[in-house]
């Protein structure tokens, strides 16, 4: 069937092939006279995890705060209605909009209809933009478009329509064309074989109705026999029996996906992440395994770096240029400047890389880490709360927290600090061009000043002045001749033996 040949009395319908790709900024002719609504308080019951999926994230951003900042940037007013985890779901919101959104607490879930009628007494403008909550692909240039279509068709009511070609597999209601030339739609588990036979336009969610005929239709809604809710999409019958205009508008389908379930969320994150990676290719980064990448809407990155196979870049994680990040790293919320290589296996966190400096692999950096330009950390090396001077070096075995370290420094193999006494954490700072022998235990607070040195194997607890060598261990006792006075066939004076070397030891401390 050739819907768009279809035009009545009754409904328009305008399937307008847009491309994504051309999208210009938004244009709302009337928009000082619009509102919106966002249906955000279902059960969530299909996502099967207990929790909303409101607060599911796609690419770091919780499910609803995709709608509420599309209404920001349109600077349309916003209600949104909340009901399952309504506390959650509303201080989300808040820590993200400070201003512009209204809350309406939706008691019990009886339906889409019936919550945008709990909505009624904010209602205040000429039009009303309703979307669910659960849509996170839509964006402000489809939504200022078919704002403006609406107001061009002067319907009075508009639903905005998608082309989905498997609609029997899916829980989207169908856009049916009825034989008198309007349409229904007709919801999944009221959909017979007949409607799914349509030619596969679906309700994508999205509704531009006008408040006037909103005010006289809410109150005619009634429990859909089969689903025992409200659906908002009895509206169009309302406006057909009223022989109100309704009009259809098409999106692309991948705007409009809605996530009620786990593989729903994962096929919309997909996508999501697809459409910034391909983003970052345009702007000169290369991605080795682009499928294995996950990255976060606020992610930067600048031209010429390479990100390698399972990267993650999430939170607010600024890569800049000429870098390379190599596989399976993490870098969360973190900076990481031009020139700096990541080794494959490290975890950054909450810290910031400077200039041309290396990390891992398998290096840990957390709780606001510095490391300075051309600072080297190396394998298995932990560095928490504390900075790396430039051209400084930790590339083995260490454990570096509450410390300082200078520029130009060595922090030998296998050092640790001792930042914790079990009651509070102490700092070591350590002055520039030290030499930090292999296997040192620093105990905190502690101070080892510039150029000095520590030896080898020492525990240090004392500060060191400049220019020092400090020792911090025992003077090796080896005893001459130990093998032979061993008899192999007598355990007891080996015994005997080995207690005396011990007790020399300690004689000579
Ligand atoms: C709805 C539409 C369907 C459309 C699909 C698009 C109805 C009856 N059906 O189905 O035609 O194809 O969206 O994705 O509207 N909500 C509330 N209170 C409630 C029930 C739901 O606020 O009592 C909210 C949900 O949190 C969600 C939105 O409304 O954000 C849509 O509800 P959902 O149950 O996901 O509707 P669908 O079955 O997807
Ligand atoms: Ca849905």
């Amino acid at each position: 069937m050739d819907l768009s040949t279809r035009y009545g009395t009754i409904f328009i319908l305008f399937f307008n092939q847009r491309d994504c790709k051309q999208s210009k900024e938004p244009s709302m002719k009337h928009y000082k006279s619009v509102q919106a609504v966002i249906l955000a308080a279902g059960s969530s019951r299909r996502l099967n995890t207990g929790t909303s999926k409101m607060l599911e994230k796609i690419c770091g951003q919780e499910l609803i705060l995709y709608p509420t900042s599309l209404f920001e940037a349109l600077s349309i007013p916003t209600t949104v209605v909340v009901g399952h985890e309504s506390k959650a779901v509303t201080e989300c919101i808040e820590k993200r909009h400070k201003n512009g959104i209204s809350f309406v607490h939706q008691k019990e879930q009886l339906g889409t209809g019936h919550a945008l009628a709990c909505t009624k007494d904010l209602w205040n403008a000429q039009t009303i933009i309703v979307i669910n909550g659960d849509m996170p692909l839509m964006e402000k240039e489809i939504i200022a478009e078919l704002y403006d279509y609406h107001i061009d068709s002067k319907a009075s009511m508009t639903v905005m329509s998608a082309c989905c070609q498997y609609p029997s597999a899916t829980d989207y209601g169908r856009i049916v064309l009825n034989d008198d030339s309007t349409i229904e739609i007709v919801e999944a588990k009221n959909a017979t074989q007949v409607d799914d036979d349509e030619d596969g336009h679906i309700n994508a969610g999205v509704y531009v109705i006008e408040t006037d005929f909103l005010r006289d239709s809410i109150g005619k809604l009634t429990k859909d026999p089969i689903g025992k809710e409200f659906y908002i999409t009895d509206l169009v019958k309302i406006a057909n029996a009223h022989k109100k205009m309704v009009s259809v508008f098409n999106a692309p389908f991948d705007n409009v996906r809605g996530v009620n379930t786990l593989e729903e969320l994962w096929i919309t994150e997909h996508l999501q992440r697809s459409m910034l990676i391909r983003y970052w290719m345009d702007n000169g980064v290369r991605f080795a395994s682009p499928s294995t990448t996950h990255l976060d809407n606020k992610v930067t990155i600048g031209k010429g770096t390479v990100i390698g196979t399972g990267v993650h870049l999430t939170g607010t994680t600024t890569i800049g240029s000429n870098c390379t990040i190599q596989p399976y790293s993490l870098i969360n919320d973190s900076t990481i400047e031009d020139g700096s290589t990541i080794l494959s296996h490290s975890i950054i966190d909450d810290s910031h890389v400077k200039k041309d400096a290396s990390v891992g692999p398998f290096a840990h950096l957390r709780a606001q880490t510095i490391i300075h330009e051309n600072a080297v950390v190396g394998n298995f090396v932990e560095v928490k709360n504390s900075s790396l001077g430039s051209n400084s070096k930790a590339k083995h075995l260490s454990y570096l927290g509450d410390t300082i370290v200078g520029e130009h420094g060595t922090i030998g193999a296998g050092t640790i600090t001792c930042n914790y006494d079990g009651t509070a954490k102490h700092k070591t700072v350590i002055e520039d061009n030290v030499f930090i022998g292999s296997n040192n235990t620093l105990v905190a607070p502690l101070t080892i000043a510039t150029n000095s040195y520590t030896a080898a194997g020492s525990t240090i607890t004392e500060n060191v002045p400049e220019n020092s060598l400090a020792f911090g261990r025992a003077r090796q006792v080896t005893k001459k001749e130990y093998r032979r006075t061993q008899k192999t066939d007598d355990k007891s004076s080996f015994v005997a033996a080995k207690k005396s070397s011990h007790n020399q030891e300690f004689d000579l401390s």
